[in-house]
């Protein structure tokens, strides 16, 4: 039980102290508008938007925050390991399918993670995320394979073991999930990258090296671009599963695996629906704010997350041609949720709502009802009606049954289900 705990408490933050969490101590800041070119002309339809602000945005984030992901192409190859049709008491057919980065025997590899919703009729749509253990602490099943891969409990120096089976179980009700007609699939974050600062040594990054080059450019991406690129692995696999229905993936994270999932949203647009949940500090919380966790703090604790150029905003978050709210624009016209839990004031819940207002215009260019409210909502009160969605629950940082409610109900609005 200890080192499930321990196991657990990795993905949980502490509210360190020596920051700021007192509302009335956060300085004055302006937001660069979403909707303004950098030279200073307006963004006057959506045509501009698409041709000319979003490339400069995404590129500003690639440039100065995560790196830019490289345009080579890997041929990926897949094995499935096994398939039993009558998974969670037969609810489910579940799928352990591995994928590797490349041609080479020795390559890489993460192992997905499937599930899908026995005796429906047609393509299910599909809940995808990451995970922070290994697949075996996602479920007690013992079918499910232990991850060879580094991680992040020191119990074992840095190996899964049996003992983390079903770990993370409450992050992953999968079957209230598979009840409601959604396929879940989940990899391994420590597959496609160790999160650790290992000189990008390990996971996929040497991949794409230059013959002689050892690490990344300043410009070049950071862990957080890792798994972001491997989540875009996952659904290029997706797309040729059959049964489930590749043009309605909702992508999903939690924590640092929530900022993953906006960059990867951000940059694939494949992915139908995004849902960032406890993301904070580069995730959906506005760096401006200097509310809990800072520029400098995250350059300094995971100093291999994001790109060599970010580093140049410690302390400087008002000199950033970008802020937080801007990511989640990227996502537009597409169904945006964030979420925020009451007790996490470290990932900054009302800086986090204030980076879904922002997006908010630019859904309104792209003739989409953005964000339906303007005030942070009461606790537990939701906000699902718009095309950018919003909570925030009681509670500590973490993923709960009340999250995935949530994100279903919004999911189902938006495939009409
Ligand atoms: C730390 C980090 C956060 C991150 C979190 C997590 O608390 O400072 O930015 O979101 O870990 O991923 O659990």
């Amino acid at each position: 039980m200890i080192i499930l705990l321990l196991l657990i408490g990795t993905a949980l933050s502490a509210q360190p102290p020596g920051f700021n969490y007192d509302e009335a101590k956060v300085p004055k800041y302006t937001l660069p508008d979403p909707l303004v070119m950098a030279d200073g002309t307006p963004v006057k339809d959506e045509t501009m938007w698409r041709k000319q602000r979003r490339p400069e945005i995404l590129g500003l984030f690639a440039e100065q925050v995560y790196g830019h992901t490289p345009k080579t192409r890997l041929k990926l190859r897949t094995e499935t390991l096994e398939i039993d049709k009558g998974s969670h008491g037969g609810l489910a057919t579940r799928k352990q399918v591995r994928v590797w980065f490349g041609p080479a025997a020795d390559a890489p590899f993460m192992d997905l993670l499937i599930y899908l919703p026995n005796g429906v009729k047609g393509r299910v749509p599909a809940f995808l995320g990451l995970n922070f253990g290994g697949n075996h602490t996602t479920q007690p099943d013992t079918e499910i394979r232990v991850t060879k891969s580094w991680v992040r409990s020191k119990v074992n120096n840095f190996q899964a073991s049996e003992k983390d089976r079903g770990a993370e179980a409450s992050l992953w009700p999968i079957d209230m999930i598979l009840k409601r007609g959604y396929a879940v699939i989940t990899a391994y974050y420590g597959d496609i990258e160790p999160d650790f600062d290992d000189g990008y040594k390990n996971g996929v990054q040497p991949l794409f090296y230059k013959p002689g080059q050892t690490r990344p450019e300043a410009n070049e991406w950071g862990s957080l671009g890792e798994w972001a690129w491997g989540l875009s692995r996952a659904l290029d696999v997706l797309e040729k599963e059959k049964a489930i229905d590749s043009s309605k993936v909702v992508l999903h994270g939690h924590s640092r695996l929530g900022k993953a999932a906006l960059w990867a949203g951000a940059q694939d647009e494949r992915f139908a629906i995004v849902i960032s949940n406890d993301s904070g500090e580069g995730g959906a919380a506005l760096a401006r704010r200097r509310f809990g966790e800072t520029t400098a703090r995250i350059n300094t604790s995971f100093p291999h997350w994001f790109d060599g150029n970010f580093k140049q905003y410690n302390d400087k978050e008002d000199s950033m041609p970008v802020d937080q709210h801007m990511l989640l624009a990227l996502i537009a016209p597409r169904p945006l949720y964030v979420n925020s839990a009451v007790e996490d004031a470290w990932a900054d819940p009302r800086g986090e709502f204030l980076g879904a207002l922002g997006a908010d215009p630019v859904y309104r260019l792209l003739g989409m009802p953005g964000l339906l409210v303007n005030e942070h909502p009461a606790v537990e009160k939701p906000s699902l009606d718009g095309t950018i969605g919003y909570h925030i629950r009681n509670g500590k940082h973490d993923v709960t049954s009340y999250d995935w409610t949530q994100w279903m109900n919004f999911a189902d609005r938006h495939f009409k289900k």
